[in-house]
């Protein structure tokens, strides 16, 4: 009989302490604290008793969970939702939306509010308050949205799932909705369309091109659902405050690994930054992950963007402030003269960037070796344009018959690559070119040390740059704590 393997617990991203997590929820910074709510089992490591799990962090890098904030009901779980910052003048209301989903399988959305900063929740006696009678009706995002004359408006998203849809709703007083219009279906059919968000984003850093982004998460059902499973899109476009219109009707890929789903962005962000937190791991076999006692990991805080790229404008996402400090401290930096494979080292926790002209070095090749035959391969081959990134083994044939996988993105031969990986335990993210393009995958490694193997088609030099990320004592698990902790 083949033995699970051994999932070290990431550092540097949150997981819960124990059972079972998918997605963010009501990310929202209030007084300097970085709230993430999260969709929870409280009781097994399974999805089931959905409820909203706590945690909030001061620097995106360390986080503390908390007791679980809004438990399943009676009848009810609470799926998906959003908090909002609080509006101007009731500097200590935070609001949040959830879905009620009821066991008679109809879905509504209902509200609740903290005056204590987050921690402790009253549910709204009218609830649900948004109710169309329907059963797929869920993922209540609220977006707070500026007109010319300076007035404040609130506009929720909720996607109709099964009909893949978007439907936006206006509120003044973030207690009475009004329909304001509906945006989809578009694209692959065998989907249900989730946990929808509207960022507003500087092209180029223009602020007088300010583009929406509408993004998605999309999962595959039915009898023949992809074998890829769930997976991210976004559509650019135009929101009049009623509307959105897509610029190109079309939804593009937002990362190309296979473990990146539900992701929203915080509201309340200092300076208005687009900061995304996503779930990393993908219904397709989400519940056979083999990691003990928890089941469930947020990527990487990403911070959004919108950059032209062959003459559309497309989503950037850079790694947290934190990644590229933890890198400037890295004492390892290589040049590689030869296209001799080059081993080096490196922690279960590690960040590892590298440049090179593919021009000039023709294919390179990137593994890391884990316990027994345990692989992670990247692969640039100019000819293709293409980066491929494979995850193989016995260990990954173990988790589920799809999880082995090779994740492709284009990246141009013609120009200087770089490559930022991190790796946390199972959570490796890989941003293409300082985030034009990502690619996040779960993997399964085993534990102690990993080691990499470098090598290039032709000599020619190559910049390696790699650091092992401290692990904080008690192996990064985050501690239960009250208020009082997380503000000391
Ligand atoms: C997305 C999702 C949401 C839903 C929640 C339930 O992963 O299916 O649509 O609200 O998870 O846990």
């Amino acid at each position: 009989m083949r033995t699970a393997p051994r999932v070290p617990r990431p550092a540097f991203h949150f997981a819960p302490q124990r059972h079972w997590m998918n997605d963010p929820n009501g990310l929202v910074v209030h007084r300097g604290l970085w709230h993430l709510y999260f969709q929870h089992n409280p009781e097994g490591s399974h999805w089931g008793n959905m409820s909203w799990g706590h945690a909030t962090s001061t620097d995106l890098e360390h986080w503390t969970e908390h007791p679980v904030a809004l438990p399943y009901l009676p009848g009810e779980q609470i799926y998906s939702g959003s908090v909002v910052a609080p509006r101007p003048g009731d500097e200590d209301l935070l609001t949040a939306y959830y879905t009620s989903a009821y066991d008679d399988d109809h879905q509504a959305q209902s509200r609740a509010t903290s005056r204590d900063g987050g921690f402790t929740w009253e549910l709204d006696p009218d609830n649900p308050v948004l109710d169309r009678g329907t059963s797929a009706f869920r993922d209540p995002k609220v977006v707070r949205v500026t007109d010319d004359a300076g007035g404040v408006r609130w506009i929720m998203l909720c996607v109709e799932a099964d009909d893949r849809q978007v439907l936006f709703y206006a509120s003044d007083d973030l207690r009475s909705w009004e329909h304001l219009s509906t945006f989809g279906p578009l694209g692959d059919e065998h989907v249900v369309w989730e946990c929808p968000d509207l960022i507003p984003l500087a092209v180029d850093g223009d602020p007088h091109d300010v583009r929406w982004v509408l993004t998605l998460s999309t999962n595959p059902v039915g009898d023949h659902a992809d074998p890829e499973g769930s997976s991210m899109s976004y559509v650019v476009g135009h929101f009049d405050g009623v509307r959105f219109t897509a610029d190109e009707p079309r939804l593009v890929r937002l990362d190309h690994g296979r473990d990146f789903y539900a992701g929203v962005t915080f509201d309340g962000a200092p300076g208005g930054a687009a900061i995304m937190l996503g779930w990393m791991s993908n219904w397709r076999y989400a519940d056979t992950f083999p990691s003990a006692p928890w089941r469930g990991a947020m990527s990487l805080p990403r911070r959004l963007s919108l950059r032209t790229i062959e003459g559309a404008p497309r989503l950037v996402q850079e790694p947290p402030g934190f990644v590229r400090a933890h890198l400037a401290r890295a004492t390892r930096t290589t040049v590689l003269g030869a296209a001799q494979p080059r081993d080096v080292a490196l922690s279960d926790h590690a960040l590892v960037e590298l440049r090179w002209d593919p021009a000039s070095t023709g294919a390179l090749r990137l593994g890391l070796q884990g316990e027994g035959d345990a692989r992670v391969d990247v692969e640039h081959t100019p000819g293709s344009g293409t980066l491929r990134i494979t995850r193989s083994g016995s260990a990954a044939e173990s988790v589920h018959p799809d999880f082995p996988w090779s994740s492709t993105v284009a990246l141009d031969a013609a120009a200087p690559a770089r490559l930022l990986l991190s790796l946390d335990g199972p959570l490796l993210e890989v941003f293409v070119n300082d985030g034009e393009s990502t690619v996040s995958n779960l993997v399964v490694l085993g534990s102690g040390s990993t080691t990499m193997t470098l090598d290039t088609e032709r000599h020619s030099p190559v910049t390696l740059t790699a650091v092992d990320v401290p692990v904080p004592d008690g192996a990064g698990a985050p501690v239960l704590a009250d208020r009082a902790d997380a503000l000391a």
